[in-house]
């Protein structure tokens, strides 16, 4: 089930793009026993993320935006949405349509009336945790809205980012080490302050944040875009049938949020069960018999997965009757896909493709691109570099790139270690970046094999000193 996928190289050499038939039968997924949380009385709380900044970066906030709008035509009331979002899409100079986030080629403003909860350097970890904890006294900035939650009360998450092994992204301050998110759920569960949690994540190896992590007696139902070890993807991208607007140049969406998303757009929730979700998500994001696709992934406690997905999200009263069982029509699947560590060189791309010959923009977008390529080489230098002083020529790559432990089994067991080791690498050789994230496995088997943090702060000294 798990399949391990060689580390993509940088650059343009990997931004394929694949035509992808429509694999999805919605038909042949078996009824299941639905099963009413209805009758508790509990209220529905939502927590929605986007843990990144920059219009190259416009579809994880457009997924979030979306979110927003299913939930308040679900009939979650505002006090009990909590959005973090940069906010720096609607009124990005780069935006053709100033005002307005579309999360889908000619889709809906779905914008309109977000609330902005924690925005700018307010979307930080600190803030992320202290609002799951419903611990006011804990926050900087933001609405100081909390998920304010009582013993009856349902949880939604969604998080969208760039992310890594262990890791997902914030636009600001440290990243959401997957320990740290493990420990406060587990300490919302002992305050008794849910019934049950529902979590979709979707980011690159985004299985490593509940892998041989998430227990299965705290209620929770998790589901993530990829395994641990596989990228997930972006959809509605330029260049892409149907096309985006090509003034757009980003990518508009995530396969597996906008799978989720335009399922939970079209059908009566309160006849559908989160197992048949999955179903749903995991068809459309998992092409089992092709290269570039993910598979969608189940942690915690499977047996919610009858529980009915308007329990957590309500559902749409216009979609009254729609069933999705009744539903043989195929959504309409994105046509090519871009792996999110590209998709910010395909952005600077366009952008340069676009400019007019000899313009400022032209120069400027060349010179992101350039400067963008460049940090790249830097970090690959720099983790190989480190890795051949720690174990040597022949024995690095092994150790560092292809060691992937078995499904099950957390990244790495001392989480401090991994922790400290991506802190030092990151205070002398920079920020890893969204790109370099995608070497935290390679750290975390550092830890693995005993690195210490003095060896590791030795070592990238004597490579990043320069
Ligand atoms: C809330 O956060 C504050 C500040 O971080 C902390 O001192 C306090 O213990 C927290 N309260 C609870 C109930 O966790
Ligand atoms: C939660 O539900 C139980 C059982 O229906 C009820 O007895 C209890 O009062 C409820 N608690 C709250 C805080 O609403
Ligand atoms: C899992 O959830 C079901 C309800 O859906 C519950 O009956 C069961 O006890 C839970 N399992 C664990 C291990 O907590
Ligand atoms: C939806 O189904 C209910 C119960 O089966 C029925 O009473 C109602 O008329 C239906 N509504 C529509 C719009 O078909
Ligand atoms: C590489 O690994 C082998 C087998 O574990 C070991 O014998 C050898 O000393 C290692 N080489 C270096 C340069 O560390």
């Amino acid at each position: 089930m798990i399949k391990t996928r060689m580390m993509n190289n940088w650059g343009c050499g990997a931004l394929i793009f694949l035509t992808l038939s429509c694999m999805i039968n919605v038909e042949s997924v078996r009824p299941l026993e639905a099963m009413h949380l209805n009758d508790h009385h509990g209220k529905r709380w939502g927590v929605l993320v986007a843990g990144s900044s920059g219009y190259e970066n416009y579809r994880h906030q457009a997924d979030v935006c979306h979110a927003y709008q299913v939930l308040k035509k679900g009939g979650l009331n505002d006090e009990n949405i909590i959005v973090f979002m940069y906010d720096d899409i609607a009124f990005h100079a780069s935006n053709p349509t100033p005002g307005v986030i579309i999360n889908k080629p000619r889709g809906d403003d779905v914008y309109y009336g977000v609330p902005k909860d924690y925005t700018g350097d307010d979307v930080n970890v600190d803030n992320f945790y202290a609002v799951l904890l419903g611990n006011k006294s804990a926050l900087t900035g933001g609405s100081g809205k909390v998920v304010d939650s009582g013993p009856n009360d349902s949880i939604f998450l969604y998080y969208v980012d760039h992310g890594s092994s262990g890791i997902l992204g914030m636009p600001n301050g440290e990243y959401v080490y997957a320990k740290d998110l493990i420990n406060v759920l587990k300490k919302k569960h002992a305050a008794k302050t849910y019934k049950s949690m529902v979590i979709y994540v979707e980011a690159c190896e985004s299985g490593s944040i509940f892998e041989g992590l998430l227990p299965k007696n705290i209620n929770i139902y998790a589901t993530t875009a990829s395994n641990a070890v596989e990228n997930s993807w972006a959809a509605y991208c330029p260049r892409d049938h149907p096309s985006v607007p090509s003034e757009y140049e980003t990518c508009l969406g995530d396969l597996y949020s906008i799978s989720w998303l335009e399922d939970s757009d079209k059908h009566d929730l309160s006849k559908e069960t989160l197992e048949q979700q999955y179903e749903v998500v995991r068809r459309r994001t998992g092409f089992d018999n092709l290269q570039y696709s993910s598979h969608v992934m189940k942690y915690g406690n499977a047996s919610r997965g009858n529980d009915l997905v308007s329990s957590y999200i309500g559902t749409n009263p216009a979609n009254d009757n729609y069933t999705f069982l009744h539903d043989s029509s195929s959504p309409p699947t994105p046509a090519r896909l871009v792996s999110p560590r590209d998709a910010d060189l395909l952005h600077f791309w366009q952008k340069y493709h676009n400019a007019p010959a000899g313009s400022h923009d032209k120069l400027e977008a060349k010179k992101r691109l350039m400067d963008e390529i460049s940090y790249r080489k830097h970090v690959e230098y720099s983790i190989n570099h480190i890795g051949m002083l720690l174990f040597g020529n022949s024995n690095s790559s092994s150790i560092l790139l292809d060691t992937v432990r078995p499904p099950g089994q957390p990244l790495v067991d001392d989480w401090d270690c991994f922790k400290m080791l991506v802190t030092t690498y990151e205070k002398y050789c920079g920020s890893l970046s969204k790109y370099g994230m995608k070497y935290t496995r390679a750290i975390a088997n550092m830890c693995n094999v005993g690195v210490t943090m003095e060896k590791m702060a030795a070592v990238s000294i004597q490579t990043c000193s320069n």
